[in-house]
């Protein structure tokens, strides 16, 4: 079995969905959900799965050995970024090198980098009259998305869209493609 470890600290629903493509699968598991946001959606829907969770603070990702601890205790060969949104520190990203993925609500390097998260993306492709999005999907390095580019999907940017409906066509593809593109890293499917 790959084991996957979820780092998620928002409502969690690319979690749920890569949870449940996993639920059965023959060669791959969600193994933890790894969290700095005690009651979170993440948190909960996690519960919810059954899958263990472990919840930590800033200071501890930053000052010590606690996730790292987990995350070879557990065995994780990949570690997969879902809505989380502190900066991955060097020390994860050395052991973890080239084994970190990210999922960003747009079409890098357009509307990256730190503050541009979830809806405020939303608001700036708008904003700025783009009529396409989408998604990518990058591994992680020690600058918010910044690192290489594995796999992105567009959609349009409607004239009437809204940063809510316009997040809800986005989320769309990422529950449909972050699943398939972690497997294809995994077991090359
Ligand atoms: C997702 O849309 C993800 O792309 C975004 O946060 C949302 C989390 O939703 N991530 C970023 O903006 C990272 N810069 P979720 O908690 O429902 O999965």
């Amino acid at each position: 079995m790959k084991r996957i470890a979820i780092f998620a600290s928002g409502s969690g629903t690319n979690f749920q969905s890569i949870a449940r493509y996993f639920r059965h699968h023959k060669e791959v598991e969600v193994s933890l959900l790894l969290s700095n946001k005690p009651g979170s959606g993440a948190v909960c829907r996690a519960e919810k799965e059954n899958i263990p969770v472990v919840l930590f603070t800033k200071g501890e990702l930053y000052n010590s050995n606690k996730v790292l601890g987990q995350l070879l205790e557990n065995r994780i060969d990949l570690i997969v970024l879902a809505g989380f949104l502190l900066l991955i520190p060097q020390s994860l990203i050395s052991e973890y090198e080239g084994r970190i993925v990210n999922i960003h609500p747009a079409l890098l390097p357009k509307y990256g980098g730190k503050g541009m998260y979830g809806m405020k993306v939303h608001e700036a492709v708008i904003r700025n009259g783009e009529n396409l999005t989408g998604i990518t999907i990058h591994c992680v390095d020690e600058e918010y998305d910044r690192g290489s580019i594995i796999f992105q999907a567009t959609c349009n940017v409607l004239p009437d869209d809204t940063p809510e409906s316009l997040s809800k066509r986005v989320q769309e593809l990422e529950h449909k493609h972050y699943p398939r593109v972690i497997e294809k890293l995994l077991v090359g499917n």
